[in-house]
């Protein structure tokens, strides 16, 4: 084979530019939106109102469930106003896996290879009120963290309801 002439290599130099182009062109003019957009420094606006009903965090430190079994303890008394917000709170969270009496026995129980525990017998009516509490906040291997969807306050209310479903069993 004879090497190409000068004429074909200008050709395929010219193939090679004019894809290259083309391949810058793709972002063009998208590529530069970010050097024309509007700016806001950080402060230069007051910063946004938190909307309606939106949790802060409490800004608890972690805590292993072990630490957390002996440190907290529930600062709510079982009062009627307390237990019905926790029984709420606990059939609305709890109560798919769990089972509205606490009995392991939740609607989507068959489709979890670790059984969902079964709140009203054996180790879990030994826990502490803390053990329980760190659970509701952390999560556990299946069981999945609440940090984010209660506060503190609910978590102790869902801490008295599922006391009172152990209590209803052993009065049994
Ligand atoms: C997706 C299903 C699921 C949901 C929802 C769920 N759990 Fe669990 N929970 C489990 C499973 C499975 C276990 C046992 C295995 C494990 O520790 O992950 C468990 C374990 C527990 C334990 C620990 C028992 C022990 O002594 O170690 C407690 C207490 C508990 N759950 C309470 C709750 C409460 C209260 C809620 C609602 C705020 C809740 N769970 C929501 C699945 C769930």
């Amino acid at each position: 084979m004879r090497p190409p002439d000068a004429a074909l290599r200008g050709a395929i130099a010219l193939c090679a530019a004019l894809l290259l182009a083309a391949s810058g062109a793709g972002a063009f003019p998208w590529s530069i939106d970010m050097f024309r957009g509007e700016s806001v420094q950080p402060l230069a606006q007051a910063p946004r109102v938190m909307p309606r009903g939106t949790l802060p965090l409490d800004g608890e430190p972690p805590m292993s469930r072990e630490v957390a079994a002996a440190a907290l303890h529930n600062p709510l008394k079982p009062d009627a106003r307390e237990l019905s917000a926790g029984k709420a709170l606990y059939e609305t969270d709890c109560a798919v896996c769990h089972g509205r009496g606490g009995r392991g026995d939740g609607s989507v129980r068959f489709l979890l290879r670790i059984p969902p525990a079964d709140l009203t017998s054996g180790v879990p009516t030994q826990r502490s009120d803390g053990y329980i509490y760190a659970t509701i906040r952390d999560g556990s291997i299946v069981m999945p963290s609440y940090a984010d969807a209660m506060s503190a306050h609910e978590r102790w209310e869902v801490v008295l309801y599922v006391r009172s479903l152990q209590n209803k069993v052993s009065a049994k």
